[in-house]
This record gives structure tokens, sequence and C-alpha cells, in this order.
């Protein structure tokens, strides 16, 4: 098998924001960056267990206006800025029954998350 070999200064001086970046994909990536040398900060909606320093994630919900707007403060904040972003939080949570069974406000949520969040993120660059 080939082992990966990873650059640890590739990404030195990189400023990344990672959405949902404590499980999953999310999770691999944020370990990958910073292993390449980039300053990665994550969004969680859950507190951060542990074994995870808080001041690498901010707590907030992205499916909402409020959930970004706070995202974008804290972020510059503590990087100044960011130079690339990843969108991956999205899907949904909206209950099955096809497409008539979903209500406004499953629509709007779904959007949020999916579209909206990822539009007002990358505005603020
Ligand atoms: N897994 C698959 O098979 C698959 C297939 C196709 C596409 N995808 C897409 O790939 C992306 C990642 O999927 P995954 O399965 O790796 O995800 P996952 O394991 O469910 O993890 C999602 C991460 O995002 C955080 N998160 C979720 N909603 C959030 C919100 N509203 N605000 C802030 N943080 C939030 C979660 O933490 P908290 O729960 O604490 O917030 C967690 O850290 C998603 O866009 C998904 O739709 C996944």
């Amino acid at each position: 098998m080939t082992t990966l070999q990873i650059d640890p200064d590739e990404l030195s001086g990189k400023r990344v924001l990672v959405t949902g970046g404590t499980k999953g994909m999310g999770e691999a990536t944020v370990k990958r960056l910073r292993q390449a040398g980039a300053k990665v900060i994550a969004t969680v909606r859950s507190k951060p267990n542990e074994l995870q320093s808080p001041d690498l994630f901010i707590q907030s919900d992205i499916s909402t206006p409020d959930g970004v707007k706070k995202v974008i403060e804290e972020v510059f904040a503590r990087l100044d800025g960011v130079d690339i972003l990843i969108n991956n939080v999205g899907g949904s949570s909206a209950p099955s029954g096809g497409v008539l069974a979903l209500s406004d406000d499953d629509w709007q949520q779904t959007f949020n998350a999916n579209l909206f969040a990822a539009v007002t993120l990358q505005r603020s660059r």
C-alpha cells in the first residue's frame, strides 16, 4: 500500500474555515488541513468534547442567519479573515413523506443550511 506523503508546510499560514468539523468528512478535512500546516477553525452545533480545543471551534447553528453571523464575527476576530472556505455542512432533517408533506419552515431551514449559509460565508471573505 502506498503511504500518502503530507508536506507539513503545504498550507502554512493559510486560514481555513470548515463548516461542520467534528464528525465524518468535515472532521477528516480539518485533520488533513491541519497536517498541512493550515490554521483551521470549524463550526459545530454541539459543544466540542474535552479532547477538542475550544478555540479551534465555533459553536453555532449555521442553518440560521444569526448562527452564520456569529461564525463570521468570531472567525474574523480569531483569524482576521479566511483564505479557504470549506462548505461541508449539508443535507436535510426534514420529515419524509414527499414534497407536499414539507412545511415552509422545513424548506427554509434546508435552504438556509445548504445554500444561504455558503452564500453568506462566501460573501464575508
Ligand atoms: N455521509 C454520506 O454518505 C454523504 C453522502 C453524500 C453527501 N454528504 C454530504 O457531506 C457533508 C458531510 O456529511 P457527513 O456525513 O460527513 O456529516 P456528519 O458525519 O453528519 O457530520 C456533520 C458535521 O457538521 C456539523 N453540523 C451539522 N449541522 C450543522 C449546522 N447546522 N451548523 C453547524 N454545524 C453543523 C456536525 O456537528 P453537530 O451535529 O454537533 O452540529 C458535524 O460536525 C454533508 O453536506 C452531507 O450532506 C454525505
